[in-house]
């Protein structure tokens, strides 16, 4: 069966007004000392990933009396907050991650912003946190990104990392949800989230901790998902993993996700295969961009639940030719290994996981055919 579009992917198709319209939503009070021009090449010469920030901020309060207010593009800098402020003790906070690309020649776009902005919204409604308006999630990522145009690095792999959030922002200590929020989007010049570039990476598979259970935010973009990804990715590198893959919580046998990225196996027939949105699942934009890249080639991809035991079986007998792992920051990495207590397997690298990476590359930076208008134009 295709793929079923979501809510999510309807709600980014909509149209989205050009960039001059939504300039104006965020006023620009400019930096009065930027970087100079010493640490701006220091740090665009040695991109990393999210280590460096440019020189502004997006940033809106909301109050229960003034809705979302202050809209401003303000200087990058520390922020100051009471230490009974509720997100520090009870971690009411969404985000999201996306990126401004330049073109070659010279113009910046993003990609499909309204995904995240409607996905802000969804971790948001899960989270008890007040909504943004796209034309303010619009705003604040064009006016930041043309305010800092300077620091979008050009070229294959580099891009200008923005990372909108949103926390409890009140002074209080009783649980409930906060009457007050701040909106911030930061920006970091940025090049690859893994450091060995095109490497397979080597994945372990937890089997005693979850990111998420059913009923819990596992499908909401929430810095509590990732907090408790931290002990076993912590014992996983230990070991010389990079990354873990977390099990469904109910039966511990099907994947999930790896916590910052999703999962897709790649079968010999030809077909693809990646977890379906369980609720514990985050729907990943570039998880819903292959899926329609793929099917648009004529490849059939299935969203089911996929056992573990499978595809460990599927690897060693050959059924399995490849596996990969997706999001925003890595964009398209390999699997080659895949291991537990009592299995430990190389996975093949295949053609498959390059394609898809060279085609959504090629889309973001303006070198392939942007088939589906997914591309939108900041300046
Ligand atoms: C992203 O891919 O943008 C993510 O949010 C993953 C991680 C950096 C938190």
């Amino acid at each position: 069966m295709a793929h079923e579009t979501t809510e999510l992917e309807r709600e980014a198709d909509r149209p989205v007004p050009p960039a001059d319209a939504v300039a104006s939503g965020f006023e620009t009070l400019p930096h009065p000392h930027p970087k100079s021009e010493e640490q701006y090449a220091e740090q665009m010469s040695a991109l990393g990933f999210g280590v460096d920030f440019s020189d502004h901020m997006a940033h809106a309060t909301f109050t229960n009396e003034l809705g979302w207010h202050r809209k401003v593009i303000e200087p990058y800098a520390p922020l100051s907050f009471d230490p009974g402020t509720a997100v520090l003790h009870y971690g009411q906070e969404i985000f999201e991650g996306l990126k401004a690309y330049r073109h070659d020649d010279g113009s910046i776009w993003t990609f499909r912003p309204l995904y995240n902005a409607a996905r802000l919204n969804r971790s948001g409604a899960r989270l008890a946190i007040p909504p943004l308006s796209f034309d303010d999630f619009m705003a604040s990522i064009v006016g930041l990104v043309r305010a800092d145009q300077r620091w979008v690095p050009e070229g294959e792999g580099s891009s200008l990392y923005l990372r909108p959030f949103i926390f409890a922002s009140e002074s209080f200590l009783g649980v409930r949800a906060s009457a007050r929020y701040e909106y911030i989007v930061a920006a970091s010049p940025s090049g690859p989230y893994f450091t060995h570039g095109f490497q397979p990476i080597d994945v372990w598979v937890e089997r005693t901790y979850h990111r998420a259970g059913p009923g819990g935010m596992g499908d909401a973009k929430t810095g509590g998902n990732y907090a408790s990804s931290l002990l076993p990715k912590v014992k996983a590198h230990d070991e010389g993993f990079d990354e873990v893959m977390f099990l469904d919580a109910r039966t511990n046998t099907t994947i999930d996700e790896l916590g910052g990225m999703n999962v897709f196996v790649v079968m010999r027939d030809g077909s693809v295969i990646t977890p379906e949105l369980n609720g514990s699942i985050l729907p990943g934009c570039t998880r819903s961009s292959i899926i329609r890249l793929l099917e648009s080639e004529g490849t059939w991809v299935r969203e089911e639940p996929l056992a573990i035991d499978d595809v460990v079986r599927g690897v060693a007998s050959g059924a399995v030719t490849e596996m990969f792992a997706c999001g925003t920051a890595a964009v398209v990495t390999s699997i080659g290994r895949l291991a537990c207590d009592d299995f430990d397997v190389q996975v093949p690298v295949g053609p498959m996981t390059k394609h898809i990476y060279d085609e959504l590359t090629g889309i973001q930076l303006g070198r392939v055919e942007d088939k589906f208008g997914w591309c939108y134009r900041i300046m």
